[in-house]
């Protein structure tokens, strides 16, 4: 049945410019990809790195099918446990330089459960306001309290911690590359206000994984505080170029959560084909330091591009890089232009992103080509000048 509240919603959306939908992409996640046949330069995918299509990556997760079928067959914990899981499990404990390390299947699905089996009534979290909605999502459902401190603003971060210090139990929780602006966090302060203030620490390095830091570890390698930080927590569906998540920390916080996690406990292990594709996607970014290099002249190229037109392209650099344009209808309108001349970047409106700061999340991979990027700059400036933006 079709309520009134089902139709209300949708039209409310839809008068608002906020409705959504997905486009289908035929075939491989690639800087080109093809849409109702047509092809579009994609400009807005976290397939940083450009393994998505990986040969490698790919024959990884089909040997894994031929050795071991598709489906896990039941949780981790009852008999889905293979040996895919444990070989990245491990390699990624001895990655991040941590004891040990639990994978989840989805990046959602490891903040909602480690963050839910770590605190409680009682307990509370200090929470960056642009935190991914999964951090959110997990501090509701564990019942802690969230007191939410102005983005990367450090200020305001001690501010809170100086006057909520009754609690059991205190974590600090942050995004190191935000999602939405591509800001970086500061990794170095939140420890030291941590170790003031006798809190734990806890980072999403879902964006950080891959891109940032002389091996690819991430925030944590590029501040040098992996031994500060409690719990690292990052994604394989980003520039690894698979899916699923790690936890990786101590050996007895990985075993609370492995008990107490209840998206680990209550969900069919990842299929082991996914496990032994990020393997490969990991062994890929500790090995080839020049894709990483690679993706960094091309987010150079860009933000010099975009800057010389009068574009403002953020205040830090990464690959994520931001054009605000505010109005959801604007931003609408710019994602549609560049449609129209082959160019892929979605618009990116509230409630993902705070209202009045609708904008196209522009993405560079390393696998672009400087003619693609230059393309693309062309288009921006024009389209710029045509909606009156620049
Ligand atoms: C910062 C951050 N954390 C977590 C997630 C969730 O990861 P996944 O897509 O693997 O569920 C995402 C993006 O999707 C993200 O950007």
């Amino acid at each position: 049945m079709i309520d009134a509240y089902i139709t209300n919603t949708l039209e409310d959306l839809q008068r608002g410019n906020r409705l959504r939908s997905m486009r289908t992409i035929n075939g491989a996640q690639s800087t080109r990809v093809s849409i109702d046949g047509k092809e579009y330069l994609n400009f807005c995918s976290n397939n940083y790195l450009g393994l998505a299509d990986d040969p490698r990556i790919r024959r990884a997760a089909f040997h894994s099918i031929e050795a071991s079928g598709f489906g896990a067959g039941a949780s981790r914990l009852v008999c889905g446990n293979l040996d895919e899981h444990t070989a990245l499990e491990q390699y990624m404990a001895a990655f991040k330089g941590t004891e040990s390390c639990v994978v989840f299947s989805t990046g959602y699905m490891a903040n909602v459960g480690i963050i839910s089996s770590l605190v409680g009534r009682g307990d509370i979290v200090f929470c960056d306001k642009l935190n991914h909605a999964s951090i959110i999502d997990g501090i509701i459902l564990s019942g802690a309290t969230m007191k939410r401190y102005k983005h990367r603003d450090m200020q305001d971060l001690e501010r809170q911690l100086q006057t909520n210090q009754d609690y059991k139990k205190k974590i600090i929780i942050t995004d190191t590359v935000f999602s939405m602006d591509g800001g970086i966090a500061p990794l170095d302060q939140i420890v030291k206000l941590a170790k003031q203030y006798n809190c734990m620490t806890y980072v999403d390095e879902a964006h950080g994984l891959g891109v940032i830091g002389k091996n690819g570890k991430g925030v944590v390698e590029h501040f040098d505080v992996a031994d500060d930080i409690d719990i690292q927590m990052g994604t394989f569906s980003k520039a690894v170029g698979s899916f699923g998540a790690y936890c990786c920390g101590k050996k007895e916080l990985i075993d609370l959560v492995i008990n107490k996690a209840r998206s680990f406990v209550y969900t069919t292990g990842m299929p082991p084909s996914t496990a032994a594709a990020s393997l490969a996607g990991v062994k890929i970014i500790e090995n080839h330091p020049e894709l990483r290099q690679k993706l960094w002249d091309n987010v150079q190229h860009i933000y010099t591009g975009l800057k010389g037109v009068g574009f403002n392209p953020g205040y830090c650099m990464t690959p994520i890089i931001p054009i605000i344009v505010k109005d959801s209808q604007m931003a609408l309108a710019f994602s549609k232009e560049l449609f129209e001349r082959n160019i892929l970047i979605s618009a990116i409106r509230p409630p993902t992103v705070p209202v009045n700061t609708a904008r196209l999340r522009l993405t560079v991979m390393a696998t672009h080509q400087e003619k693609e990027i230059d393309y693309l700059l062309n288009h921006l400036e024009d389209i710029g000048k045509k909606l009156g933006l620049i």
